[in-house]
């Protein structure tokens, strides 16, 4: 800053200096008056080619995209168990939930986000919450993670729901994920992207197969 105040109050001092000095010279400057427009047309011309490169640049390389995220794959591997023998794991400790979460960055800086959480539903009740660790997406590419969701059985045993979904041999269950971050470019873009997914899992009894139908939000 101090740079340019000084550099202003100069410009003018030897431009007066100069033809003061000189008479010829304005003289020689008015009759290369085309060749003063030329110069000005240039110097337009390659302001116009900047604005139009910033303008490009702006809406392409600087403009922050949308990360993709998905649940590609949920496991629960003693669910079959837990249906099968009401009581066996009643009192017991928390079954795992094991669900394969990608968050595809298409940006030129990389996705960081906080600590986030993944919770399952079932029957309108919280049965399972799990951590996704703070991390990051690099730039372009998809980071592919293992979100580990403690289940509990006796939470999913107490949903009146059960029985009819057990007798229907589909258990359907809701998942909630939400990822806080941002994306940073060049330290002089940086924008909050929230992205949420939420996800109707169904389990299907007779063959244990767990199909995932998600849908995911991305606000700002
Ligand atoms: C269910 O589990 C309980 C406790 O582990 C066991 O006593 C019972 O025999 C099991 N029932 C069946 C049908 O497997
Ligand atoms: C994220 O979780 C870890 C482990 O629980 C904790 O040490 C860290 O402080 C958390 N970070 C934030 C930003 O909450
Ligand atoms: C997630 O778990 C699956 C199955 O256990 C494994 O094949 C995969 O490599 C794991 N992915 C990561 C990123 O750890
Ligand atoms: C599950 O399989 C059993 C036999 O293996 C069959 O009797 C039953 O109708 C099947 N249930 C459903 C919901 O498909
Ligand atoms: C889950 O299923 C419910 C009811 O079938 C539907 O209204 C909702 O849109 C579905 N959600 C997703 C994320 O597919």
């Amino acid at each position: 800053m101090p740079e340019k105040e000084q550099a202003r109050p100069l410009a003018p001092a030897t431009y007066i200096a100069r033809s003061d000095e000189d008479e010829a010279m304005s003289a020689h400057f008015t009759l290369r008056r085309p060749r003063y427009l030329k110069c000005c047309g240039v110097t337009a011309a390659l302001f116009l080619i900047l604005a139009v490169v910033a303008l490009v640049l702006f809406f392409t390389v600087f403009h922050v995209k949308d990360p993709i995220v998905r649940m590609t794959r949920v496991q629960i591997p003693q669910l079959a168990q837990l249906v099968a023998n009401r009581t066996a794991l009643s009192g017991g400790a928390n079954i795992i939930a094991v669900a394969e979460v990608s968050v595809k960055n298409p940006n030129v800086a990389s996705f960081r986000y906080g600590n986030s959480t993944t919770r399952i539903d079932y029957g309108g009740e919280v049965v399972g919450e799990g951590r996704i660790p703070a991390g990051k997406a690099p730039a372009r590419r998809t980071q592919r993670l293992n979100v580990t969701v403690e289940v509990s059985p006796a939470k999913i045993l107490v949903a009146p729901r059960l029985g009819d979904d057990v007798a229907a041999g589909i258990l359907k269950m809701e998942s909630y994920t939400k990822i806080d971050g941002r994306v940073k470019i060049l330290r002089i873009i940086r924008k909050r992207v929230v992205v949420t997914l939420n996800c109707n899992i169904t389990y299907t009894i007779n063959t244990s197969a767990i199909q995932e139908d998600c849908r995911s939000h991305v606000s700002f």
